[in-house]
């Protein structure tokens, strides 16, 4: 992964650039743009990306996908934390289905977009955002690497971290699907055992969060049912 690499000062979205050139370019490439004018979320939501503070990149994947599209996207999350581990020292956890967190507070996000020939994946991370520089919608929920360590990450030498371990992984996914990553997922999940509130569409589910299923989906309790997630939001845990 980015033996090819394009750095922009300023795209809408990292995605949208791979988009453009999925047809063209090597399996591998990675978009990396100081600021985006259009950065995406999931669920439909935008991605604040200011100049400076933060990391937005995607990857090219270019393969037949051998495993569910949802364990792409939690071995992601795993990648990025296990790059991120190397250079701190708090421990980065986990919320399904991957977001990254630190203290219980967002830090980064994954957003995985399907396209015929593979797969898009993009990664956002708050490198160096102070408490002022968050808008207010989202200051309660969400930090940034500086805010909860005291470092300011060079955003190359990150960028280079999480490539190496993404590697490892989706190599070790395509052999041995979920049990590849099971058991990293767990030791860095902050919801399984806990009661959640989950919001899918409209909808909001309250239960107890109890475990993954083979395909990377979430499985909860409520009422004595098992409801299995494939698509939502958890929106509030018991920590
Ligand atoms: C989320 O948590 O909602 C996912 C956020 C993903 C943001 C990244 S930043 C790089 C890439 N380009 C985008 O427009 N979005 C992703």
């Amino acid at each position: 992964l980015g033996k090819k690499l394009l750095f922009f000062k300023e795209l809408s979205s990292t995605q949208d650039e791979i988009k453009k050139r999925a047809l063209s370019e090597p399996s591998g490439l990675v978009v990396w743009a100081d600021r985006q004018t259009k950065g995406r979320g999931r669920l439909s939501r935008s991605w604040y990306s200011p100049r400076g503070a933060g990391l937005y990149f995607s990857i090219l994947l270019k393969e037949p996908l051998a495993q569910p599209v949802t364990l792409y996207s939690l071995a992601t999350a795993i990648g990025v934390a296990q790059g991120l581990d190397q250079l701190l020292n708090i421990p980065v956890q986990l919320k399904w289905p991957n977001d990254i967190l630190l203290r219980q507070k967002k830090i980064g996000g994954i957003l995985l977009e399907k396209i015929p020939s593979g797969l898009i994946i993009g990664i956002g991370l708050n490198v160096s955002f102070k408490k002022e520089d968050l808008p207010p919608e989202i200051r309660e929920k969400a930090t940034s690497i500086f805010l909860e360590t005291g470092l300011v990450l060079s955003r190359p030498r990150l960028l280079k971290a999480i490539l190496v371990e993404l590697e490892k992984i989706y190599e070790k996914l395509k052999e041995k699907g979920f049990s590849a990553i099971e058991k990293a997922w767990l030791k860095r999940d902050v919801v399984l055992g806990s009661r959640v509130v989950l919001k899918r569409g409209e909808e909001v589910i309250t239960g107890q969060a109890v475990g993954l299923t083979p395909e990377g989906n979430l499985l909860i309790e409520a009422n004595q049912d098992l409801i299995t997630i494939s698509s939502g939001e958890i929106v509030m845990w018991e920590i």
